[in-house]
């Protein structure tokens, strides 16, 4: 077995194939040789449920949100990513904290703010943004006609995302392209990190 112990973190827009992706990355991960778990955020534990459930309702402020989804970050580091990596796993985290500081920047109009509030948000080792134009994303994700001020934000989003990469080093990847063909370079961009031969 391979030693692994990383933290590999898949970002981009709704629709950009992150889950599908990070889970084919966990299985190929696997039967190379490492110990790779699959995880992903908002979570299933406590303060994610209590986000999924404020989701659903109208008018929530968008500051208590930003706070919530820092605050499930945490639990979620805490309770699933820093044990895992203590046990040797390389741990493919769907979403981490560009999630946050894409998304609650535009909500909250305020970067600074947002990066505030993540600061324990300590840098994965490697993470991969799947760039993808909204409406491209969206229209595998919606079979009805996508609503055009959410394109309009997800452009936002997206700009954001962008942004980051440039400035934080996440490694982009053009997700407009079939799932295997994408995959493909995400697994070279893998293998030259984990330095395999
Ligand atoms: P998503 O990855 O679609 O999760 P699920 O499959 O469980 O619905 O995330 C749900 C939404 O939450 C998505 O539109 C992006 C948003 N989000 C943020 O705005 N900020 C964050 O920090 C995270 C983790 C997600």
């Amino acid at each position: 077995m391979k030693s692994g112990r990383s933290f590999i973190v898949i970002e981009g827009i709704d629709g950009s194939g992150k889950t599908v992706q990070s889970k084919k990355l966990v299985r190929w991960l696997n039967k190379t040789g490492f110990k790779s778990c699959y995880t992903k955020e908002p979570t299933n534990g406590s303060i994610g449920r209590i986000l999924k459930k404020m989701a659903k309702m109208a008018n929530v402020d968008v500051r208590v949100e930003a706070l919530l989804f820092a605050a499930d970050r945490l639990d979620h580091l805490n309770r699933v990513v820093l044990p895992s990596l203590q046990k040797g796993y390389i741990v493919v985290s769907d979403r981490y904290v560009y999630s946050s500081l894409a998304y609650q920047s535009v909500t909250t109009n305020d970067p600074e703010w947002v990066a505030e509030i993540n600061k324990f948000a300590y840098k994965p080792d490697l993470a991969i943004l799947l760039d993808v134009k909204p409406s491209i994303g969206l229209s595998r994700i919606k079979k009805y006609r996508v609503r055009f001020e959410e394109e309009e934000f997800l452009e936002k989003v997206r700009e954001k995302y962008l942004e980051i990469a440039v400035k934080d080093g996440l490694k982009i990847v053009d997700a407009s392209r079939s799932i295997e063909e994408v995959f493909q370079e995400i697994i070279q961009v893998v293998e030259n990190f984990l330095r395999i031969d």
